[in-house]
């Protein structure tokens, strides 16, 4: 195959690493394949707009059909953003017998399997690597480098803008909207950086992750979610004070056949190895039966390493190509789905009081855990200057998440307790 002519639907933050990449590395890129890189078209809203690399302006259209269409594009890469128009637009290239690769872990995430079914038909690829974890290579360590192993957990910190939020947080005593709004400058935050700080998008990823890492076919609404926007520094404090560091992860865990995913704030031992993932970085931590424990690390988002897993999916969409394969890698879920019923999850809790300063105080709160059978790991207590409050701070052993819950409710309603809150404690 002397010739690939690709076809970009948007030029934005990856969009522009992609071009930057292809018209940088062109000739290394070339030899990699064997075959010429030609970049057709290119599908922006705004066609005046200044752009951060430059590009041949007669290449940029708002005409989609102008690629769609088009029967010299072989290859559409989708770097727009949202679920619709990129869903319609891909599932006419895909009828169109043009391979596609895409970043959207939103479209990935709620009509992935339909659009994997549909490349299938058409002897189409599909790839989408960059849509989790932006340039850490983990959809095709699941699928290949790890397919002989059997997945247990995976814990990752998957989302670039809480992990910075919660970094600035906890290194720099930045204060939540000043670390958001600088996560937004550097471009690793979403068009709406709701979807990042409520956890959605990491609960996106976890999705991709659980269908490739297990074969279930795990939908959003099966998944667990609580984002990081009541996460106070408080709580950073006094986590810190315990000995753990507070992340936003998912959490997608099988055990005889029930998946149990989730994602939020929880604490992790200074000495686990998410820990001391800072910033934008993300890590995806793997417990295979075989292999052990695992942990993919790297930049999680950003212009060039998403480019890179963009570009790396082309290279392997041009090799298939050449060999006459496309269409052969889809992977689909083929087990059935089966939650983990919550009477089942065991965890270890962080709870914060905020008691009357007086006596018996901590024995009444103490006691209660003891009566419920909850014992107890650590605790910090420390004087609020200036009122008759204290703090306490208090680490679990692991107990059923529901018998916990109910503490939790019976402690809320002690004399002494003035507000309280909990979460999640991950083992070291
Ligand atoms: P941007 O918002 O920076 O860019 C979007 C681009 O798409 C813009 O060029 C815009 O055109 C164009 N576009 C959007 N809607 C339309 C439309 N209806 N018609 C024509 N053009 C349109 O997005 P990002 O580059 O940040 O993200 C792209 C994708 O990659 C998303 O799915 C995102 O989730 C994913 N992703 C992003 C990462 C990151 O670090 N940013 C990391 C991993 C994945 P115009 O320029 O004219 O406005
Ligand atoms: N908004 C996402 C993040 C971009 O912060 O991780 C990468 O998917």
């Amino acid at each position: 195959m002397d010739k690939v002519s690709i076809g970009l639907l948007g030029f934005g933050t990856v969009g522009t690493g992609v071009v930057r990449l292809l018209s940088k590395d062109r000739e290394r890129l070339e030899e990699r394949t064997g075959t010429k890189i030609h970049l057709e078209k290119v599908l922006v809203r705004n066609k005046n707009r200044p752009r951060k690399v430059l590009i041949d302006n007669r290449k940029l259209t708002t005409d989609v059909h102008e690629i769609l269409e088009n029967p010299n594009i072989d290859i559409v890469i989708e770097l727009m953003g949202g679920i619709e128009n990129p869903y319609r637009y891909i599932l006419r290239a895909l009828r169109n017998k043009k391979n596609v690769i895409t970043a959207n872990k939103d479209l990935m995430a709620s009509c992935g399997e339909e659009l994997l079914i549909e490349a299938r038909k058409n002897h189409c690829d599909l790839y989408y690597e960059a849509s989790v974890a932006g340039g850490i290579p983990i959809l095709r360590s699941l699928t290949d480098s790890l397919a002989a192993d059997r997945i247990q957990k995976m814990i990752g910190i998957v989302n670039g803008t809480t992990n910075y939020i919660l970094s600035k947080m906890s290194h720099e005593g930045l204060p939540y909207n000043k670390a958001l709004a600088s996560a937004q400058a550097l471009g690793f935050a979403e068009a709406d950086p709701t979807s990042d700080v409520e956890g959605l998008d990491a609960a996106r990823k976890m999705v991709i992750l659980s269908h490739l890492a297990y074969s279930i076919p795990v939908r959003l609404d099966d998944v667990k979610i609580m984002g990081i926007t009541d996460i106070t520094s408080e709580d950073i404090f006094y986590a810190q004070k315990l000995g753990y560091t507070i992340k936003l992860v998912g959490i997608a865990e099988v055990s005889n056949g029930d998946i149990d995913v989730r994602v939020e704030p929880t604490l992790l031992p200074d000495g686990h190895p998410l820990a001391s993932v800072d910033n934008e970085n993300n890590a995806i931590y793997v417990y295979g039966s075989a292999l052990g424990e695992t942990m993919f690390y790297g930049p999680g988002a950003g212009e060039g390493p998403t480019a890179v897993s963009v570009v790396s999916d082309l290279i392997s969409v041009i090799r298939n190509m050449s060999l006459g394969v496309t269409g052969n890698h889809i992977f689909l879920p083929r087990k059935e789905l089966h939650p983990r019923k919550d009477n089942l999850v065991e965890s270890r809790f962080f709870v914060r009081l905020h008691v009357k300063d007086q006596p018996g105080t901590f024995s009444s709160i103490t006691d209660l855990f003891k009566d419920q059978g909850i014992s107890l790991e650590r605790l910090y207590q420390e004087p609020v200057p200036g009122k008759e409050i204290a703090e306490i701070a208090i680490v679990t052993h692991v107990a059923s998440k529901v018998l916990f819950e109910k503490t939790f409710e019976m402690l809320k309603k002690l004399e002494v307790v003035l507000e309280a809150k909990y979460l999640r404690v991950e083992r070291g």
